[in-house]
């Protein structure tokens, strides 16, 4: 049976790239991994086989997906070699500009010129990360969610040039790798950040005006909207700097006042309560 998307690359092999590389190979399609440092491709192995295993463990995963799995995925830190054969190049390193032009021009000169090359960007412009290429009609935004093999949303991002059939291919490729997907143009915040930081800034200056306290604005959206999870509980666990820097981007590119960071937050930050991981944000995660 031929896929869309037969030969996979995977660069960088973080948070993201280990579960992409997992859904494309659990689907059959060859995936390899690239990433400068070897342990880190050594630790992307290893959190697959994990997933796998707590997945054969519930009965989700039969065990000849995983052993076929594991078969169907590589790995390599010369990125050049091994974007010879690709179908889809998908980057995933750090959210840095010219990070990402590196990465990109090299793809471009080392891929096929059938080859889709993808970026699972959060907040950079696909039509900018395309302009670094000679293709960008070929480039296009693949943004998956953490964690990727969980999470059901796929949201493509075309820019200004990007070809009506790769958007298609994208479309059936992310159906059969099991994700529901979205198109949304290149846009600041696309559609899932915009939304979802337009809510937790209007949730954060609720509680600087003494509107309700934390848990209940929380318990507001998760009982009365069905929200699975508070904006300001997600907002601990996200990471109050990831979001301040992600509503001042926003803010700049937008310039309405939804994104203006609030004072609460800025000085949350600045004292260094920074949600779950520095055990205070808006909740006492400590006790
Ligand atoms: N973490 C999330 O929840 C999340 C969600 C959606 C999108 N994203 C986006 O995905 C991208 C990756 O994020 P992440 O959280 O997986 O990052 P990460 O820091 O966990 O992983 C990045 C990997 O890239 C590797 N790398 C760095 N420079 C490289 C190079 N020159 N060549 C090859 N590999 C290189 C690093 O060694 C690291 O293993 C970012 O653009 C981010 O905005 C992240």
């Amino acid at each position: 049976m031929t896929r869309v998307f037969q030969n996979v690359i995977v660069i960088g092999a973080g948070t993201m790239g280990h579960g992409i590389a997992q859904v494309c190979a659990m689907t059959g399609r060859s995936a390899t991994l690239v990433d400068i440092d070897p342990q880190r491709l050594a630790d992307a192995l290893a959190k697959v086989g994990a997933n796998l295993e707590k997945g054969v463990a519930r009965g989700k995963v039969l065990p000849e997906t995983r052993d076929r799995t594991l078969g169907l995925l590589g790995t390599n830190t010369d990125l050049a070699a091994a974007c010879a054969d690709a179908d889809l190049v998908v980057e995933a390193v750090p959210e840095n500009m010219d990070l990402k032009e590196t990465i990109l021009r090299t793809v471009d000169s080392a891929a096929p010129a059938t080859a889709v090359i993808a970026s699972n960007t959060s907040s950079m412009s696909i039509t900018a990360l395309g302009a670094f290429t000679s293709r960008p009609e070929r480039v296009i935004g693949l943004h998956f969610f953490n964690p990727v093999h969980i999470m059901a949303l796929l949201e493509i991002v075309t820019g200004e040039l990007t070809d009506h059939e790769v958007t298609s291919q994208c479309r059936a490729f992310a159906e059969d790798i099991g994700k529901t997907p979205i198109v949304v143009r290149d846009a600041p915040g696309f559609a899932t950040s915009r939304l979802g930081i337009a809510v937790a800034m209007e949730a954060i200056r609720m509680v600087q005006e003494g509107v309700a306290s934390a848990q209940d604005i929380d318990t507001a959206m998760e009982l009365g909207y069905r929200f699975p999870m508070g904006p300001l509980k997600l907002t601990d666990l996200v990471g109050l700097d990831v979001r301040l820097a992600i509503t001042e981007h926003l803010h700049r590119e937008l310039g309405t006042d939804t994104f203006r960071p609030p004072q609460l937050l800025k000085r949350l930050v600045r004292a260094g309560k920074l949600g779950k991981k520095s055990g205070q944000g808006f909740y006492d995660w400590e006790s």
